[in-house]
């Protein structure tokens, strides 16, 4: 298995049904969006390919909501979704749709292809049905409790609080999305893909890495709970799986195959063949032959992807194609886990979500901002919370103070000592090394450590870990800063010019490196960077590997002579009024009737936390001794604390459950050490702990009865 040279890297294809959110960028798009960055600079051939799912019960859904027609729906949401990608820098090659034509087309010739293969089964089976509406309830169409988690809400076709894939009929309590009403039997026929069929080969592709009994790809390449979740299907046995429906809206079943009228092609028999329409499409426009990147074997196909699209991507995706013939299957399927948002599940429906469009006409200029908050918490492994503080803190202790300074310092030093030249490099001159690098001096060596971090970071990438990769990278400009902290090169400018040359020349370096690898995270940054260097822009066509040449040569990146541009900040601090502002559009967004957390059985709870992260929290009981409403918000009370040794205010959500007079004498318990934060123009300082039911009652955390004030909690 030779590393390829080619390859097809696709997105899941988001519903056109609603905006999209910082769950979907940090779930399949900035994960594939830095991979194929790198890999273009890495001089690989690579189409990256997406589009909008336009079909499926989630558009005729929110048509009828809006009450307005599918088409209208997915006529918007595509648009909006395409320009907010776009405006976040996510690099597809083409954004398609599926209601395009040469969509419909291929999805019927897999359709046909299949049929005429005898690759389906035809069954008529009892089906849920809604009188009222006249229709049959499959997918979304038909509500009910998971059998899995107890989640309430969960579809026909799937639970969203497991991610587990259900039949209508396992649901509990099913009533009719349409009408709410409890739906009735009836017979309809179908046809279905008989996965149990492809059991074995599946098992061994999956657990094995190995296809007609050739390997195929490296399992440990592949995460575990990917593998895991397959495992599990696998193991409970495969089932036959319809793939067509009756609704009159999606890819009709080709009009010439007895008993098509009125049938479908169910949205996730059509979706996934959008990766393929859409690549054909791609092709068309630019002179390609998108077979290439389909069937030949050593191209590789990686399938980016949230973790409710993994059983579709890893068996009945790969089932399709092999039913086929000759198209490649995926030699990875990173799929992310969730992102939640201030410790809730994001959610569409609830408008509990950051979305990205807004955010862009919020902050027009901080598009690489949310990408490196977006790849700092990306759920690569577990699921992750987006906070506003977290965004704040990332932007301005991480980008401001460690990228930005040191970069700004280079140039601005340049500028001011050299008037922008870059300066020699005299080889026999020695100067401080970072403690870390184990080295007394330092001159020869520099060059060597930077290709040893690069280095580094590319190993990351390849493990599809972005995380890490990421942290690398601000590894590279934390070292620079070293450099010039342990140099001070303003100070000895006067004294020894010579030495501040080699500083000066070295930091140029680092900030080269950076302008190079910045862009598979940060590509607005890269972009301004290379303007400030006086460098053409990257043109992912090779860069990386071409510094990573010269590098292990030991020849510099920016040569002597080189004439810099002015500096300028690239980025600059995020205000706590404009959290603040982000966190109150949030809660009255926030259109939640039940609440997520606290349901039977299965609950995601917040990533791991240590015991150091708990530690550092200052709990301590006290008193409320005085609340009062805090004027135009109809869920904040002011609060006054008596913790014994002080009294705070204390800005509280609970104004829906207690009336202040109520509270007075109520003990409590504080976070106490907790940074304080401006809400509604009152300083609040701490958080009192409050326990939430389903229904989302209040009720507060308090210590034993008698217990004096100011007694610490842990
Ligand atoms: O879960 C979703 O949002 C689906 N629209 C993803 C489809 S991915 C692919 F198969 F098209
Ligand atoms: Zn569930």
């Amino acid at each position: 298995m030779n590393p390829p040279n080619k390859y097809l890297i696709t997105s899941a294809l988001p519903y056109a049904n609603g905006p999209l959110h910082i769950g979907h960028l940090a779930g399949a798009y900035l994960s594939a969006d830095a991979f194929v960055r790198y890999l273009r600079l890495s001089g690989k051939d690579v189409a990256y390919i997406c589009g909008s799912d336009e079909h499926g019960a989630a558009i005729t859904i929110r048509a009828m909501k809006e009450g307005t027609t599918p088409q209208e729906i997915v006529d918007r949401y595509h648009e909006q979704i395409r320009d907010a990608f776009e405006g976040i820098g996510i690099s597809f090659d083409i954004y398609h749709r599926t209601s395009a034509p040469i969509h419909h087309e291929t999805s019927q010739d897999f359709f046909r292809t299949l049929y005429e293969n005898g690759s389906f089964t035809e069954q008529e089976t009892d089906q849920f049905f809604d009188v009222e509406a006249n229709q049959f309830l499959a997918d979304r169409y038909i509500v009910g409790t998971c059998p899995k988690c107890g989640y309430e809400e969960a579809y026909g076709d799937q639970c969203e609080n497991c991610g587990s894939t259900l039949s209508p009929t396992e649901l509990i309590n099913p009533t009719s999305t349409i009408s709410g009403n409890t739906p009735v039997i009836r017979k309809t026929k179908h046809w279905y893909l008989p996965l149990e069929k492809h059991e074995d080969w599946l098992r061994s592709f999956i657990l094995d890495g190995s296809l007609d009994g050739e390997p195929h790809h490296y399992v440990d390449e592949w995460k575990k709970h990917v593998v895991g979740q397959c495992k599990s299907w696998l193991d409970a046995g495969l089932q036959p799986r319809a793939i067509t429906r009756d609704l009159n809206w999606g890819v009709d079943v080709p009009p010439e195959i007895e008993g098509a009228e009125g049938k479908k092609l169910y949205v996730w028999m059509d979706a996934p063949i959008g990766y393929v329409s859409a690549t054909k499409q791609w092709a068309a426009d630019h002179g390609k032959n998108w077979e290439d990147y389909w069937k030949d074997p050593e191209t590789a196909l990686v399938h980016f992807i949230g973790k409710d699209n993994i059983v579709f991507h890893c068996l009945i995706f790969p089932a399709i194609l092999r039913e086929y013939g000759e198209f490649n299957l995926p030699i990875n399927v990173p799929a992310n886990q969730f992102v939640n948002l201030e410790g809730k599940k994001v959610s569409t429906s609830k408008g509990w979500a950051v979305w990205i469009h807004e955010y862009l006409q919020d902050f027009p200029d901080r598009q690489d901002e949310l990408r490196y908050y977006g790849y700092k918490i990306m759920p690569e492994q577990r699921d992750s919370d987006f906070t506003w503080k977290g965004y704040q803190e990332a932007v301005n202790n991480e980008l401001v103070n460690n990228l930005a300074n040191f970069i700004h310092r280079v140039l601005v030093l340049t500028n001011k000592y050299y008037d922008g030249v870059v300066p020699e490099f005299d080889e026999s001159i020695s100067i401080n090394a970072p403690q870390e690098s184990g080295l007394p001096t330092w001159h020869d060596s520099e060059l060597l450590d930077l290709f040893d971090r690069l280095h580094e970071l590319r190993t990351y990438l390849k493990a599809y870990d972005f995380r890490n990769g990421l942290k690398t990278l601000m590894e590279v400009s934390s070292v620079g800063n070293q450099i010039l902290q342990l140099n001070e090169p303003w100070k000895r400018e006067k004294t020894d010019p010579d030495s501040v040359k080699v500083v000066i020349n070295l930091g140029l370096q680092y900030v080269t490196a950076l302008s190079v690898v910045s862009r598979i995270f940060l590509p607005f940054t890269s972009d301004k960077l290379r303007d400030m260097l006086g460098l053409s822009r990257i043109r992912e066509e090779g860069e990386f590997v071409d510094i990573m040449d010269a590098l292990s040569e030991g020849k510099h990146l920016l040569p002597s002579g080189h004439q810099i541009n002015k500096s300028e900040h690239l980025f600059t601090r995020v205000a706590d009024e404009d959290i603040e502002k982000q966190i109150l559009k949030l809660e009255n967004s926030d259109s939640s009737d039940d609440h997520e957390e606290g349901l039977n059985g299965t609950v995601e709870t917040k990533p791991e936390a240590t015991f150091d992260d708990f530690s550092k929290l200052d709990l301590r009981t006290g008193t409320i001794i005085s609340a009062e409403k805090v004027k135009k918000a109809d869920k904040l009370l002011k609060l006054t604390v008596d913790l014994g040794f002080e009294r705070r205010t204390v800005v509280s959500g609970i104004a829906e459950s207690y009336k202040p007079d109520n509270l007075i004498g109520q003990d409590i318990v504080l976070v106490a050490n907790l940074a304080p934060r401006k809400i509604r123009g009152v300083e609040s300082q701490g958080m009192i702990l409050l326990a939430e039911d389903e229904k989302g009652n209040l009720g507060f955390v308090s210590p034993p009865k008698g217990w004096s004030k100011g007694d610490v909690v842990r």
